[in-house]
This record gives C-alpha cells, structure tokens and sequence, in this order.
C-alpha cells in the first residue's frame, strides 16, 4: 500500500452518491436484513461463499471486518434505495495481491439497472483513492446478466477456472475478468 493509500485508510470513507442510490458503510446492525436478503438459492447459488441455509450468525465471519476496516481493497459497501433500504452489496476484497470486485442485489430488486449505478459508482471510488492498476472479478459460467455488468466497464475474461459454491455444494465453471485502470478511465465514468 502506498503512503497515499495509508494516509487515506485512516480516514473515514464517506458515502457514495449517484442518481437514485447511496453506498454506505456497513453496521453490525445490518445483519437480519443481510441475511434476510442473501437468504435465497436465486442469489446465493450466483455467489462463491454464501452457505445455505444462510442466517443472521452467519454474517459474524465477515460483517465486523467489513465494518472496522478503512481499507479501500477491503471496503464492502451497502446500496441502498431512499424506499427500501438496504438492497445489496457491492465491495472488494484482497486475494493473492491482487483485489477482486464482488456484488449481489437481493431478488426483488434485479432488473433496474441498480447494479450498473451501483458498480460504477463503487469503482470510481476505488481507482480514485487507490494506485491500483487493475482489478479482478468474474462470474459463474452462466451468471450472464452479470457478466453484462462487468463487460459494461471494461472487465475482459482473463480465464476459465472452478470455483467451490457453497450454496450448490459442488465447483462451477467460473469466467475470470480483469479490469486495468486505463480501460476504466478511458471510458471516462463519472462516480
Ligand atoms: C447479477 C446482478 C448483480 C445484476 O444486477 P441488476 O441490477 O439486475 O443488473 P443491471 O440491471 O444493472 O444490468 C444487468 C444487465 O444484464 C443484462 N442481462 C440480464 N439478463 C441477461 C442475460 N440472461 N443475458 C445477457 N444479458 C442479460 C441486462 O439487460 C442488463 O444490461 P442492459 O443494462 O444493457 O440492459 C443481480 O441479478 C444479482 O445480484 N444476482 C444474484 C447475485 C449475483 O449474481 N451476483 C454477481 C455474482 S458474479
């Protein structure tokens, strides 16, 4: 981490604004309707490590790290609608050097283009507060809708691979993508 990144974890990560969603950080108390959303085959069985049944104590393994940590890599945060709340999560995660961009929306609320705002909005703010040169990501191998999102951004496949879901209990095919920096910022998205 540079001493830029450094200086920057030891702020605070104020929310992120765009038109009709607001990202915010995470509070323990967000639990139940975390687990109450995340609590479905249909968005579960698109994720790698989402057991199910999946509870409120299932959030402990994660949720107080996303809290504490000021970690841009590490951030995971809530989008949010002014008339329901909390609707999913979009956040990062540091794995072999690299980071990896990850997300979900609960089932009722798929299809708005939420995702796209949401994704956007979140990768502006990485690339800008980190030095990071490219980011990692990827899909099962027919999760095409979101597969839709990251090539919206200029994620490209960068290989095929197997992935352990828990929710399925057995590997999938998984389509791994890389964004570079200079790909996002030539398509000159506004956070
Ligand atoms: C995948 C997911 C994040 C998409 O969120 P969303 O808010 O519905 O996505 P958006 O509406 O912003 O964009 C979806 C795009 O996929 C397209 N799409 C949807 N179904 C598709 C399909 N079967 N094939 C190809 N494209 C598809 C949509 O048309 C849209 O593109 P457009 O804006 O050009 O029309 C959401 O369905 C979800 O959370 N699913 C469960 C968890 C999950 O899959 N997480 C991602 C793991 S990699």
């Amino acid at each position: 981490m540079s001493t830029a990144e450094n200086l920057f974890a030891n702020d605070t990560q104020p929310p992120i604004e765009t038109a009709r969603l607001v990202l915010r950080r995470p509070e323990l108390a967000d639990a139940p309707r975390l687990a109450d959303l995340l609590n479905n085959f249909n968005v579960a069985g698109n994720l790698a490590r989402v057991r199910l049944p999946f509870t409120e104590a299932d959030t402990a393994a994660w949720l107080p790290l996303k809290v504490a940590t000021n970690d841009p890599h590490e951030m995971a945060w809530l989008i949010t609608t002014e008339a329901d709340g909390v609707i999913g999560t979009v956040g990062f995660h540091r794995d072999g050097g690299e980071t990896v961009l990850g997300y979900w929306l609960g089932e009722p609320y798929w299809g708005h283009g939420y995702m796209t705002e949401a994704v956007r909005a979140a990768l502006h703010r990485f690339f800008g507060t980190t030095s990071a040169q490219s980011i990692r990501s990827g899909v099962f191998h027919f999760n095409m809708a979101s597969l839709a999102v990251q090539y919206k951004f200029g994620f490209v496949e960068s290989g095929r691979s197997e992935v352990f879901c828990l929710a399925r209990g057995v590997n999938v095919e998984h389509i791994d993508t890389e964004l570079t920096r200079e790909d996002f910022e030539s398509l000159d998205f506004q956070g």
